[in-house]
């Protein structure tokens, strides 16, 4: 039976689709937004989300943004009431697989039902292989001018080529999945895909699943066989990442397979075997984790046979300017700026800064200052450094951080209520919302 999701806000829309589609023979579940969506298909094998687009709080699109980058997500057909050229276009840049407009017939909605679903079982092992492809062609640079990072790299190129398991550890944006690509990139297996898979995104069952597979009737889910990841990574390269966030049973499998190469799908009895090479990351302190009974100490011992630590971008100032000259050089290309120029003051104040985000923080404020800067000449005024975290001791609350935030950003985009709600991401309704929550004259 076909697996169906329905996200909409209105209850008398959902009621009328899951009795209809339930007539025709789909099993329905729904959600009343985009949140609630996320978490069931967390926690729920479907097989294709039927999505409305304009809902309160996140909107159909941010959510299709946040299932982006998941290669075993549903297949997703666009439901809306407003159709303009502009959304159908949005919703197929982010992954949509249809589009169509409300009122639609029932016979027609099946019938792009059924095809999605066809699609969606091909789609899943392609998109596995697509994402490494989008991973091949960014091959992104690896900025630095530091010795520490200049020596990390050449411990990389060296330990890379040999087929064995490379630990990454580090803060998060400091580099971790950038560093792993460097690893497949100079690896003897590069020729064959990096297939990854984030620990930190899935619930203990779907996880093993996909790593290892599930036989045809393993649970009340488990429609048709499917192959686990390490089978599409054979001959090539898994990256685990978030690897802290591994339930300690599926580590004891991990181990296992690590240890023979031979695995068993969920509800299998056959012991397949196939040969990858690991690479793992995680941003949590890994010996800590053991100590507190939360890792298995083997199964560490086992994953960090080399083992790399991307330092904070703190404790490496000497790549600040080059980086921020990278990201500047980027988006003014990506956004068709005039070439971009950083004030000394401004650069001053990136050097000053401690970056408790890293290299990602850093990348989204260079973007965000290329966004609001009409000239290209990024000064202070465009970063949008938070004030608060220069003085040392006071520290505010998640609240006023926010308030602080978008004030700042109201005020270098001049007001400007859709940019302003554009840049930090959120609908204009939900800033609107802020802003009267936080008194500010509109
Ligand atoms: N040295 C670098 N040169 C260029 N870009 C970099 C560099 N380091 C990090 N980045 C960029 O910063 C962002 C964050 O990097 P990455 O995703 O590799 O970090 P991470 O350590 O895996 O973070 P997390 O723990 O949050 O997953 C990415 O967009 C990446 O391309
Ligand atoms: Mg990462």
């Amino acid at each position: 039976m076909i697996k169906i999701l329905a996200v909409d806000d209105e209850e008398p829309f959902r009621r009328l689709l899951k009795r209809e589609l339930a007539r025709k023979g789909f099993f329905v579940e729904t959600a009343s937004g985009a949140n609630e969506a996320f978490a069931l298909v967390k926690e729920n094998a479907y097989d294709v989300i039927l999505l409305d687009i304009v809902m309160p709080g996140v909107d159909g699109i941010s959510f299709m943004k946040k299932l982006k980058g998941d290669p075993v997500a549903p297949a997703i057909i666009v439901l809306t009431g407003k159709a303009t050229v502009e959304t159908a276009v949005e919703a197929m840049k982010n992954g949509a697989y249809d589009y169509l407009t409300k009122p639609c017939k029932l016979e027609e909605l099946a019938v792009v039902i059924n095809r999605a679903f066809e699609y969606g079982k091909l789609a899943m092992k392609s998109s596995l292989l697509q994402q490494e492809l989008v991973r091949k062609e960014s091959s992104a640079r690896f900025v630095y001018k530091s010795r520490q990072m200049d020596s990390i790299i050449a411990y990389i190129k060296k330990v890379a080529p040999t087929d064995s398991p490379v630990f990454i550890h580090g803060e998060s944006g400091t580099g971790k999945e950038l560093a792993a690509n460097i690893v497949w990139r100079n690896s003897k297996r590069r020729a064959l895909p990096l297939i990854a898979l984030n620990c930190a995104t899935l619930s203990e069952n779907l996880m093993e699943s996909e790593l290892f597979g599930h036989e045809r009737g393993a649970f009340t889910d488990a429609y048709r066989t499917k192959n686990g990841i390490v089978e599409v990574a054979d001959k090539g390269t898994l990256f685990l990442d978030e690897i802290g966030e591994m339930p300690l049973k599926l580590q004891a499998k991990l181990l296992r397979f690590l240890d023979s190469g031979e695995f068993r799908r969920v509800g299998g009895e056959k012991n397949l075997s196939v040969d990858v090479r690991v690479i793992a990351a995680s941003n949590r302190d890994l010996t800590a984790l053991i100590k507190e009974g939360g890792f298995r100490e083997d199964l560490f011992y086992r994953l960090n046979v080399f083992s790399v630590t991307m330092p904070p971008l703190r404790e490496r100032p000497e790549d600040i300017e080059e980086l921020a000259i990278y990201f500047l050089d980027k988006y003014s290309r990506k956004f068709a700026k005039p070439a971009g120029r950083l004030e000394k003051a401004a650069l001053q104040a990136l050097v000053n800064y401690k970056w408790p985000g890293n290299v990602r923080e850093l990348e989204n404020i260079m973007e965000r200052a290329i966004i609001l800067s009409d000239t290209g000449v990024i000064d202070k005024r465009e970063l949008l450094i938070p004030e608060h975290a220069h003085s040392d001791g006071y520290q505010p609350s998640l609240e006023e951080m926010e308030k602080d935030y978008i004030l700042r950003v109201l005020g270098a985009s001049g007001g400007n209520q859709s940019k302003t709600s554009q840049i930090l991401g959120i609908d204009r309704k939900t800033l609107y919302l802020k802003l009267r929550k936080y008194g500010v004259e509109v």
